[in-house]
């Protein structure tokens, strides 16, 4: 049996990844490691409580005292560093968090790696870096979709915290020969993402009869990925991806906001029976500032290199996932806590309609 780190496995795509380790990789342990932001919920493994596999920490990534206690407890043989705030809108209204969390809690995570494995150099380590498209910047509607080289141009304090955590990694593997990989992914999708992000807003927002904010046109175009393909992408460049390297990773489906809102308005009227249609609810917003045109991933290195490539559709997993938040609907209304609630109203009243 080996451990695995995973940070911020109580967030979105770490819940789903932790998920998805333990029903197909039994030879891994895991030890999560989450701070518990307003992002994390601890009841979403609550299913692992017993099971010998996973042990929780709730702290944080840039805690050097507890990560050195922890590699030296569990002798780690990789780390997945989800970690993060993740939210563009919020980096917006308060950047610091995004530099404390995504770029000095990366470079403690990396150096508490690189002690590790000069403390046991012939152990098996390394360190998967979760990161995002995000960091190429923004593209015209007829650029080519983002290879593996395209140059670094992040827009937003979000962006722009990831691009730094990225170049941090790639310089322990160039300085100190820390064995790291780089995943940078498109928008992804599925159960369990905050109700902040575009999808799970609207499915959420339309069952509530409330407006549904489209920023400025609703002419920005994202690539987006199931949490599931994702997970699986993961996994692959891990154990198949070459040190040092760098691996996109997209779902192939560009999709504009407003044809994905109006998609999401179909399937829960369909699912709902609701009477008129929810496209009613669409409300065009103030725009984000630096808000980017689009993205768009070329992943055939992932494809050729590790055998990476999306199963599922934009149409079967998004039914998916919308069936999915319409079963969880406790589940929704926990994570709907005060401070979402004060979220929301900020935003929203401050974007005003257009
Ligand atoms: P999320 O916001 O849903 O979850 C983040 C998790 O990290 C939460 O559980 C939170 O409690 C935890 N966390 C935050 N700060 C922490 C800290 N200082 N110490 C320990 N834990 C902390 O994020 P997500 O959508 O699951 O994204 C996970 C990773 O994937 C991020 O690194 C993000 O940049 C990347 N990514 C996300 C997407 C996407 O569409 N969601 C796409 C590409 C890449
Ligand atoms: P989001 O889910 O925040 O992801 P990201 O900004 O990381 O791509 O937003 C997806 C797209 O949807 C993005 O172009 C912004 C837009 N958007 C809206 O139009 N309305 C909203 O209320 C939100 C949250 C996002």
């Amino acid at each position: 049996m080996e451990t695995i780190l995973v940070t911020g496995g109580s967030g979105f795509i770490g819940t789903n990844f932790i998920k998805f380790v333990m029903e197909n990789h039994p030879r891994w342990a895991v030890v999560n490691l989450d701070a518990l932001t307003y992002a994390g919920n601890p009841e979403n493994h609550r299913e692992l409580e017993r099971d010998d596999r996973y042990t929780f920490v709730q702290g944080n990534i840039a805690d050097a005292g507890l990560l050195e206690k922890l590699f030296a407890a569990h002798r780690f043989s990789g780390v997945f560093h989800f970690a993060a705030e993740t939210h563009v809108d919020r980096s917006i209204t308060g950047p610091e968090v995004f530099l404390n969390t995504n770029i000095i809690g990366t470079f403690k995570l990396l150096e508490a790696s690189l002690a590790h494995v000069r403390s046991v150099p012939d152990a098996p380590f390394r360190f998967l870096h979760v990161s995002t498209d995000e960091v190429y910047g923004s593209l015209g509607f007829k650029d080519p979709a983002f290879t593996e080289t395209t140059p670094y141009d992040p827009s937003s304090p979000y962006s722009a915290s990831k691009a730094s955590s990225d170049h941090f990694v790639k310089a322990f593997h160039r300085t100190y020969g820390l064995d790291v990989v780089v995943t940078n992914c498109s928008n992804n999708y599925g159960p369990y993402q905050f109700p902040e992000k575009l999808i799970p807003l609207v499915i959420l927002n339309i069952l509530d009869n409330k407006p549904l904010p489209v920023y400025g046109k609703g002419e920005n175009i994202r690539d987006w990925l199931y949490v599931k393909d994702h997970c699986d992408a993961l996994v692959r460049v891990f154990l198949k991806g070459t040190s040092g390297g760098t691996y996109n990773i997209g779902g192939g489906e560009e999709k504009n906001n407003l044809a994905v809102v109006r998609a999401i308005c179909d399937l829960v009227d369909k699912r709902t029976g609701r009477k008129s249609s929810s496209r009613e609810l669409i409300s065009y917003v103030q725009d984000r500032p630096g808000h980017d045109l689009r993205y768009a991933i070329d992943c055939a290195k992932a494809e050729r290199s590790v055998g990476f490539k999306a199963q599922y559709s934009f149409e079967q997993a998004l039914a998916a996932t919308i069936d999915w938040y319409l079963d969880h609907m406790d589940w929704v209304r926990s994570v709907q806590t005060g401070a979402y609630r004060k979220w929301i109203e900020t935003q929203y009243t401050t974007r005003g309609v257009k």
